[in-house]
Parts: C-alpha cells; structure tokens; sequence
C-alpha cells in the first residue's frame, strides 16, 4: 500500500506522523479538517486502539467527527472540556510567521475557534503550502446567509479600501449548489494575490455585519511541522520571535500500517 500513495500522500502522512509525538494520554485534543488532518486522526485511532492512547477530541468539522468516532477516539465537545491541550491541523498557507490561510475545505469557523482555545497550535502540511507572502490561495471568508449580496458588495468595497484592484470575489459552489458549512453559513472566497497585512485585513473584514469569519490565522500556530514524500520532515517552531528547524525522520515502512 505504501507504494500506492502519491507523493504528496506521503509527505502528509510524514507530517501527521510526527506531530502524533505531541500527544500523550490525559490529553485534550483538536482535531483539524482536510486531508493532511484526516492522516493525523487516522493514526490516532491507530494509537487509541492498539497503544491504549487514552485521550478526548474535539473535531473542527462534521466529517473529522465521522471519522474520528468510526475510528474509536473519544469525541467531546469543546464547551464540555473548556479548554484544549493541543489542536493539529493543516492550512492552505502558512508564512514565515506561521500565519495562515485556512478554510479551503470550508471548515474555518469551527478550526478557529478550536485553535484559539488550543494551548498549542500545530500545523501539518507538505511544502507546497510553504509561502513567502500569503494570499495566492483564495482566502476564504464565512458569512450568513441573511443579506448574502449585500455583505458581498461590502467585503469587495473593503478589500478596494485595502488596495486590493482586480477582484475576484466568489460565493463557493459545490457540484453547482452554493456551500453550506457545518454552522449552515456560505464561504467567499477572494483570490487577493499578496497580503501584506493580513491581520489589518483580517480585523477590518471581520467587522462587516454579515461576516462570521475569515481564514487568516494570526498569531495562532506556533509550530510547523512539513512532511516530504521520503519520510522526512522539518519541525519549525517560533521562539521568541525566531524559527527553530529541527529534521526528522519516519520509518517509510509505517504507510502500510494504514493501507
Ligand atoms: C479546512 O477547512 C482547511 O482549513 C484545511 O485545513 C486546509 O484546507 C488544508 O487541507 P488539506 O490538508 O486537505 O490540504
């Protein structure tokens, strides 16, 4: 089976792989969406059935939840724990500062409030979301339905009010309905091309009546673990400001565990 993964596969699998040495039973942890975090469940239930990993989960999405219960992790609520040890997740894009782009698979309201009441945030991605500016991936944006149109027209006036020129404001789709997220809002995804100041942005489009949230993470993740398709993996982690890179590896051997 290992062979079967594409290379990108792999490099997710290293990344989920190695961010597992961050759990420990006792723990109460976050579970992200997408398909590098789905590797990341996938192997915690791998732990929790054969290691006797003791730990509770709170999913960022319905579909982590599926996943999770089918796979005998014990599922809470984040109001029934309060608070999380850790929460791993993916992103579209992180930068230098492990700021981020999230909500590509439409989970970022819930993926938010998870991380930030995360003590630790950890991201786990393959290299192709390694970005020097944010913004070529379209930054997705959750707003309720009521006035749809309406707050449209005002996330594009605001985004001209940040300089933004040639927009391309788009209400998600998905096999030709509009997305639905798991709280029943729609997502605008914007293709801003370079965002300078992304926590500016960030505050101004959140303070849009009809805006619920948007996919910048600021100031949230503090480590970022990159998997490659060999089996090894850069662990970066901010201190004091400075990227740390630690190299590390996974026995290749492991991907057939989840064939
Ligand atoms: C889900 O809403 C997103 O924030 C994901 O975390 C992000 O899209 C990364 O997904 P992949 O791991 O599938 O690339």
């Amino acid at each position: 089976m290992a062979q079967m993964l594409s290379g990108s596969e792999r490099a997710k699998f290293t990344a989920a792989k190695l961010a597992t040495d961050y759990v420990v039973s006792g723990m109460r942890v976050g579970l992200g969406t997408g398909s590098t975090a789905a590797w990341l469940v996938r192997q915690l239930g791998a732990m929790v059935t054969n290691d006797g990993l003791d730990i509770v989960a709170v999913p960022t999405s319905a579909r982590t939840a599926e996943l999770a219960i089918n796979l005998g992790i014990k599922i809470v609520t984040l109001d029934e724990v309060g608070w999380l040890d850790i929460t791993v997740d993916g992103a579209d894009e992180f930068d230098r500062h492990f700021n981020l782009i999230k909500g590509g698979g439409g989970a970022l309201l819930w993926e938010k409030i998870v991380a930030r009441a995360s003590s630790k945030m950890i991201v786990i991605a393959d290299k192709a979301k390694d970005v020097a500016t944010l913004g070529d991936f379209a930054l997705p944006i959750e707003v309720i339905p009521f006035g749809l149109q309406t707050t449209k027209a005002l996330i594009e006036a605001k985004l001209k009010d940040h300089g933004f020129k040639a927009l391309d404001v788009q209400l998600r789709q998905r096999d030709g309905v509009v997305f639905t997220t798991d709280e029943g809002n729609h997502i605008i995804d914007t293709r801003l091309g370079m965002v300078t100041k992304p926590q500016d942005l960030a505050v101004d489009l959140n303070s849009i009546p009809g805006v619920v949230e948007n996919g910048f993470f600021i100031d949230i993740c503090e480590t970022v673990i990159i998997g490659h398709e060999t089996g090894n993996a850069e662990v970066r982690t901010l201190v004091d400001g400075k990227t740390v890179t630690a190299t590390k590896q996974v026995a290749m051997n492991r991907y057939s565990d989840f064939g």
